[in-house]
């Protein structure tokens, strides 16, 4: 935590891949390099072409705000994101509310670019900025005992139309293990591209976990609880033989009603090739220690 949060970046600056690489070894220098334990693979996806800025905030899933991918980026503009709180809560050192500017305030600047697939078998890769989870949990100090991190979205039924519908139980939930949680690659973003992250894409905080689906991504969080227990999450619970606890992209576990083989990049023209889903949406070297010894197949 040796920089403090600025949030000044431009488009610019996080565009071309010289200058990601370079600003981030500007970080490491500084003490705070948090990438440098990170393969050589999850390194190379930086160099992948970032969607623009339209794509990924105009094709959303938020369903809070209508189950149409073009519906949050019409009504999410209704959601107040400030003042923001985030109450941290079960088995911490130190439970309470957190001031989003507070926790900004003693946060290392984090810019990445994530490769990001969703369960429907299209995929963005979005240069997130954020701070990583790790660094928010020992703000708060996790006890011994805790296994899991459960996520809570915010509900606010008359700021958010598509609550009025059963389409989920609301409010939104996800869990993580802590393990998971605490990996340098799951990152609570707070912006895209440099710029304050907009509604649609779950300000003013939400999870990313680029290894997982999309839905794992908990969007305008403000409610974490550290539980001795595998905590609920959404889509797990609206239908469990579809949904696993875990999520983890693996495109050799078929959703029951359609293939995840192959996905589709958005914005790469109707005619582009479907491209092979990688083993942990790419993040193979990095992640698949926390999944050793598990059986995919049963833990999906
Ligand atoms: N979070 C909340 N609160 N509500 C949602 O409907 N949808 C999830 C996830 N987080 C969702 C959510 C799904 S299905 C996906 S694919 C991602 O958000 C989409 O994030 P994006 O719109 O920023 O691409």
């Amino acid at each position: 935590m040796a920089l403090r949060w600025t949030n000044t970046l431009t488009r610019d600056d996080v565009t071309p891949e010289a200058v990601f690489l370079n600003r981030r070894q500007i970080l490491a220098g500084l003490g705070a390099g948090a990438m440098t334990g990170l393969s050589a693979p999850a390194q190379a996806q930086a160099g992948l072409e970032p969607n623009d800025w339209d794509d990924i905030t105009s094709y959303c899933n938020y369903y809070e705000f209508g189950t149409g991918k073009s519906d949050p980026s019409k009504n999410a503009h209704m959601l107040t994101t400030s003042p923001w709180t985030v109450t941290i809560d079960g088995l911490v050192e130190r439970p309470g509310d957190y001031a989003l500017e507070d926790i900004l305030s003693q946060m290392t600047i984090e810019e990445r670019i994530y490769r990001f697939r969703c369960v429907e078998a299209w995929s963005m890769v979005v240069p997130w900025n954020g701070f990583e989870l790790a660094d928010l949990l020992d703000l708060a100090g996790v006890k011994p005992g805790a296994n899991y991190v459960a996520f809570e979205t915010v509900y606010r039924p008359e700021e958010m139309p598509g609550t009025r519908f059963p389409v989920l139980d609301w409010p939104y939930v996800e869990g993580l293990r802590l393990d998971e949680a605490r990996h340098p690659l799951t990152i609570m973003a707070t912006g895209l591209y440099g710029r304050d992250l907009p509604n649609q894409n779950g300000a003013p905080l939400r999870l990313v976990v680029p290894w997982k689906y999309g839905f794992k991504s908990i969007k305008s969080v403000v409610r974490i609880t550290l539980t001795e227990d595998e905590p609920p999450a959404s889509w797990n619970r609206a239908n469990p033989r579809e949904y696993g606890f875990y999520s983890n992209v693996n495109p050799n576990v078929d959703h029951p009603r359609w293939s995840q083989a192959t996905e589709r990049k958005i914005g790469a023209g109707l005619f582009a090739r479907r491209q092979p889903t990688l083993m942990f949406n790419g993040y193979e070297e990095d992640v698949a220690a926390l999944y050793k010894g598990m059986d995919l197949a049963e833990f999906f």
